[in-house]
């Protein structure tokens, strides 16, 4: 009688793939390959854990675009940004981006500035400009120019202080108080001096939403200017700010139209409502950005001058950012700051209504964002409640310290997006209140669960 032919073992790929069973390559640089829809269930089901970008109330950073603009991003990803001599429209798509930011930013006339991967590159290209610029003038009025200093407050997002190491300056930090969460002209003055190479005062911090007394910074600097005879300008960092103000609040000055201000850095892939990558510099004047710092060379077929930290990089997102301009105009971007307002203040309104928690700087100039702590007594804090919402409902909403020498200040932070509808505040805002309800009846967070919960103040 003929024995039956064994089977063979079944192709995983006919049934699953090979990682249903096996571990995935995570140390050996593995020898062989596997085909594209492995690699690509392997790479989708490892990001499947993450938290889900809709329900992350802790970025700034922009979470969704328009399918139309989706598919300016997909159809250009092959294109490398800084090969300005194959890509020339895409270069000079940056340049009506700079200028029309300049515009926004009400400069008094020609300028330049850069495309950049974020805020913290332009502050890193801004902060350094700032640094050549002081020395040539140390070096013209035959002075030491070997130790340099920055002065910005404590508000400030970590990316400044992360410069002044990495590029050698003191930075000289006016440091927060309970109550008093932002920086002005009185916190300033005592730490200037010939060395001081600028000033930097945030649009929009991080923390709160709230913003430096940048005008009356401004008005210190011009005095001193004429008094003094020292001229010390000032950046504004506006990462956040910078997309929100001019349509929020268009007559508050914080911009070119404040004399002391040279440069200004902002996130495209924040409130310019862009997927991340993206960020710009721009100066005042073109005298502003020191000429050492601009590098020529010829090496992809035209001589071409660069002034950034990285060399190549993605085309998509500049052309992304253009795509928001042109689709939204001015109007456009103030329907929108609008909509997120509107909802900010509604989540506002139902937290006050929770009766457990106090807003931080409501009535103030802020961000579409809502920054609350708990008041009263309570078994619980702040990192309890951010635990508690997202273990029942997934939200991730931030708890964090403020910074020195406000640590003792706990703060939740609620980032109110385009995507976070009316119906989803409202879902929101009833699911803080059975977190509450919850840690009423139960008390706070065991240590374990609370080393799971998000602490940073975001991005
Ligand atoms: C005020 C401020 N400055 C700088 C940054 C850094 O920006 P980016 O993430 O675009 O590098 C941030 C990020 O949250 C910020 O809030």
């Amino acid at each position: 009688m003929a024995r039956a032919a064994q089977m063979p073992d079944p192709d995983p790929l006919q049934y699953g793939t090979r990682f249903l069973t096996q571990e995935v390559p995570k140390t050996d640089f593995p020898q062989g390959g596997m085909t594209p829809v492995e690699a690509m269930r392997l790479v989708g089901e490892d990001l499947i854990l993450e938290g889900d970008p809709f329900r992350n109330l802790a970025t700034f950073v922009t979470t969704w675009m328009e399918p139309e603009a989706q598919r300016i991003i997909a159809e250009n990803l092959h294109r490398n940004f800084i090969d300005h001599a194959e890509y020339p429209r895409t270069a000079e798509i940056e340049q009506r981006c700079i200028r029309m930011l300049a515009n926004l930013y009400n400069a008094p006339g020609e300028t330049t500035g850069a495309r950049t991967q974020g805020s913290s590159e332009a502050i890193m290209l801004g902060a350094l400009s700032l640094k050549w610029k002081w020395r040539k003038r140390r070096e013209a009025a035959g002075a030491a120019a070997d130790r340099p200093n920055l002065v910005f407050g404590g508000d400030v997002h970590v990316v400044w202080e992360k410069f002044c190491r990495y590029f050698d300056v003191e930075p000289r930090i006016v440091p927060l108080q309970e109550d008093k969460y932002t920086i002005g002209a009185e916190d300033v003055e005592p730490h200037l001096d010939e060395n001081t190479i600028g000033v930097a005062a945030v649009l929009g911090t991080t923390f709160t939403g709230h913003k430096d007394d940048i005008e009356g910074i401004n008005d210190l600097l011009v005095a001193i200017k004429n008094e003094r005879d020292l001229d010390v300008p000032l950046h504004v960092d506006a990462a956040s700010g910078g997309f929100v103000w001019p349509f929020l609040y268009p007559h508050s000055e914080w911009d070119f139209r404040l004399q002391q201000v040279r440069s200004i850095n902002v996130s495209g892939h924040k409130f310019g409502l862009v997927y991340p990558g993206i960020g710009w510099l721009v100066f005042r004047e073109k005298a502003d950005l020191a000429e050492d710092l601009v590098f020529y060379e010829n090496y992809l077929g035209k001589t071409d001058a660069t002034f950034t930290l990285n060399f190549s990089t993605g085309a998509s997102m500049v052309l992304a950012q253009y795509y928001n301009f042109v689709r939204l105009g001015r109007e456009g971007y103030a329907y929108v700051m609008k909509a997120m307002e509107m909802n900010a203040k509604a989540l506002a309104a139902r937290l006050k209504e929770n009766g457990n928690f106090e807003l931080i700087g409501e009535d103030e100039e802020q961000l579409p964002l809502v920054a609350f702590r708990l008041a009263g007594e309570h078994d619980y804090d702040e990192f309890d409640v951010s635990w508690q919402l997202s273990a029942e409902r997934g939200w991730m909403l931030p708890a964090y310290t403020m910074p020195p020498n406000a640590e003792n200040v706990k703060v939740l932070r609620a980032l109110v997006k385009q995507t976070l509808s009316r119906e989803q505040i409202d879902r929101l805002a009833d699911d803080i209140d059975q977190a509450c309800k919850t840690l009423d009846a139960k008390g706070g967070a065991h240590p374990s669960e609370r080393k799971k919960a998000k602490v940073s103040p975001g991005y």
